[in-house]
């Protein structure tokens, strides 16, 4: 079927779920973006509109109004408990890794799929993974009927060595991760600070507007030129991490979408949800600094049975 994935503006079709900016600089800048974002947004706006239980409804007012909320205290002292006990029980065999290899390392992260240690979890997935509340946000987010969906589990723990003066961190980047609703949960394991990096978000940012469109726009055409390896992109557009080069939002564009960003520091058993269409980064880690986070993940929703099948 290999023909078929170099057809103009269809190649994004054989990733299991929508890609962000996708496609060669000729078909952005004849609007491949654009009608991605317009028309996933428009298939986005035919769902039912759909409710979050009591007492969860006025945080789920805040997630539909602000792409993000941040609900103290989550779980019952009797849940958390058992959550962060499974935690502790498994910590010492997490393994860490280069976050993302780029040449020197001082981030690190050992991640853990929960979904994949079942004997190792059964307390964390049946109060987390089967969570009511979480899914009820999720289709309220999404618009979508979620009963036969479970998101997936996994630990992130992230650790800077002691090194101050590198930083190889390429999430401290402020980024959306696709240009449609999608919904991501962060149970906070320990305590997230701003010396640890605690999650940045731009409030009002998952909403579509005519700045957003043209951001898109400009940033789909230099995504796609940076691929190639052009080297004419202005340098107010790009920012480096480590070894690795990335396509920036301008001082420009940040004014002119009034992208404000809001850190969300606090104890273990905060839960972030978060619509990640909206911009959103992690916080700078001072060295020698550990983040514990359960990530709770609805991403996988987003495929659909032609991309499951185009990707067997
Ligand atoms: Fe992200």
């Amino acid at each position: 079927m290999s023909f078929i994935r170099k057809i103009p503006f269809i190649s994004g079709l054989f990733q299991t779920s929508p890609p962000y900016h996708t496609g060669k600089v000729w078909e952005n800048k004849v609007g491949l973006q654009l009608v991605r974002v317009i028309g996933r947004n428009f298939l986005h706006n035919l769902g039912s509109r759909r409710k979050v239980s009591e007492p969860y409804t006025q945080y789920a007012k805040i997630l539909e109004a602000e792409g993000v909320v941040e609900i103290p205290q989550f779980l019952s002292q009797e849940d958390w408990a058992k959550v962060r006990g499974e935690y502790d029980a498994y910590k010492s065999k997490l393994v860490f890794e280069a976050y993302k290899p780029s040449g020197k390392v001082s981030m690190m992260a050992a991640r853990l799929s929960l979904d994949k240690h079942p004997q190792d979890f059964p307390e964390t997935i049946r109060i987390m993974r089967d969570n009511k509340i979480l899914k009820e946000m999720a289709e309220m987010a999404l618009k979508k009927d979620m009963s036969k969906y479970k998101p997936t589990l996994s630990y992130l723990v992230l650790h800077k060595d002691d090194n101050d003066e590198y930083d190889d961190d390429i999430e401290n980047i402020l980024h959306a991760d696709v240009h449609y609703p999608t919904v991501k949960c962060f149970l906070y394991l320990g305590e997230a600070t701003k010396a640890n990096g605690a999650y940045i978000y731009a409030k009002g940012s998952h909403k579509l507007s005519a700045s957003r469109l043209s951001y898109e726009y400009n940033m789909s055409v230099r995504v796609a030129k940076l691929k190639r390896g052009d080297k004419d992109i202005p340098a107010k557009y790009l920012d480096k991490r480590g070894s690795i080069v990335r396509n920036i939002m301008s001082e420009e564009q940040r004014k002119a979408m009034g992208v404000v960003e809001t850190q969300f520091v606090g104890p273990g058993n905060t839960l972030i949800v978060t619509n990640n269409i909206g911009f959103h980064r992690r916080g700078e880690f001072e060295p020698n600094q550990t983040r514990e986070t359960l990530l709770v993940n609805f991403r996988s929703v987003e495929s659909s049975k032609l991309r499951k099948f185009l990707n067997k």
